[in-house]
């Protein structure tokens, strides 16, 4: 069960307030009600034929319960939990050797697929698709193939971005489900059930305060809950409400509508260096002095929901509301209000 979870319930990639913070059921997993409506029906046809899950491929940006909702996956049927992630496997045999370890029924969970080697990309083919993995075993003339049958398991792969990914992978998930941007209401109740867990009074006004900066984003909320706690108990009286939740949120760089430094040093980068855009993802980055990466997994997809900027062929490009947003007065004449009219 979920006691095979690393250290004391604590997951890869995750501290011990968000292991205490994280839902353990489907029934706690708040908000996404699609995604959890269907999973349920996966889980639950699942166990009444007595079978493993289909694999499960979970994808959406950073810290939007990919790795709770596979920790979940494995608590519902009451199979264990074995955890890795692509970047930590480096050759064929070091998934062949967690392949091979697997018990019956286990839930493998494979973070960061996308970022599999494609050498060990091709063990999981036959594994997933018939539970047998090819082993070479020897070297030079005298290397021979032997094929091993693995015990029926499933895979639960999370991934910030499907684009990335092959479709032979994706095609071996018999569930792949995507992960988007929580709404207020939703973040709302979140804030609420981790204040509770965290025994913090924090009444709705301060809660909502601090749903409605959160990105969006479940981690994003339960950080906020923390620093504001600790403005709460150095500044006042340790209760939050909606004044102590917005100096707080100010103090630490979260704005009105929840952008933090990095995505506003994106968003003014486009407006004021690129004049609105079009620019180029690797030349916005190299501007802020951050990777590709965390641009586009971190900082690009709500700046996008949000509205604030666009993907266009040519580049990144800011929108009317980015410049509202910033108070850059919008430019006029040629060559500027491109997005506008
Ligand atoms: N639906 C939810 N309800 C309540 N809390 C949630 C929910 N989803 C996530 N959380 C909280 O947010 C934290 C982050 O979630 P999680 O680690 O599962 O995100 P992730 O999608 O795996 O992120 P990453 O891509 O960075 O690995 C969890 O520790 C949990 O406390
Ligand atoms: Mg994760």
């Amino acid at each position: 069960m979920t006691d095979e979870l690393l250290d004391g319930g604590v997951l890869p990639g995750e501290d011990r307030l968000d292991a205490t913070l994280r839902p353990q059921r489907l029934d706690e997993f708040v908000g996404q009600p699609r995604v959890r409506r269907q999973l349920e029906l996966v889980l639950k046809g699942a166990m009444q034929r007595g079978a493993p899950p289909d694999h499960v491929l979970l994808s959406g940006p950073p810290g939007l319960g990919k790795t709770t909702m596979a920790a979940i996956v494995a608590a519902e049927v009451g199979a264990a939990f074995r955890a890795t992630s692509g970047p930590a496997l480096e050759r064929p045999g070091d998934l062949a050797a967690i392949l091979t370890n697997l018990e019956p029924g286990d839930v493998l969970f494979l973070d960061e697929i996308h970022r599999l080697p494609r050498p060990i990309e091709e063990v999981l083919y036959p594994a997933m698709e018939d539970f047998q993995i090819d082993i070479v075993v020897g070297k030079g003339p005298g290397a021979r193939s032997i094929r091993l049958d693995l015990p029926p398991f499933t895979l639960v792969g999370a991934t910030t971005r499907t684009g990335l990914i092959a479709s032979p992978l994706r095609d071996r998930f018999g569930f792949s489900a995507h992960l988007d941007y929580y709404d207020r209401a939703d973040l709302e109740r979140i804030v609420a059930r981790s204040a509770r867990l965290l025994d913090i009074p924090v009444d709705d006004a301060g809660g909502a305060e601090i749903a409605r900066r959160s990105r969006g984003t479940p981690r994003i909320a339960n950080r906020l809950l923390r620093r504001v706690r600790d403005y709460a108990e150095v500044e006042a009286d340790g209760t939050v409400d909606v004044d102590v939740a917005k100096a707080a949120l100010e103090v630490f760089d979260v704005d009105e509508i929840g952008l933090d430094r990095l995505d506003r040093r994106v968003l003014e980068a486009i407006v004021e260096r690129f004049a609105g855009g079009p620019v180029g993802l690797a030349t916005l980055a190299t501007s802020v002095g951050e990777e590709t990466d965390t641009v586009e997994d971190a900082v690009e997809p709500f700046l996008i929901q949000q509205g604030l900027i666009q993907r266009t062929p040519r580049g990144r490009v800011a929108t009317a509301a980015a410049y509202a947003h910033l108070g850059v007065p919008l430019p006029t004449g040629e060559g500027g209000a491109r997005l506008f009219d």
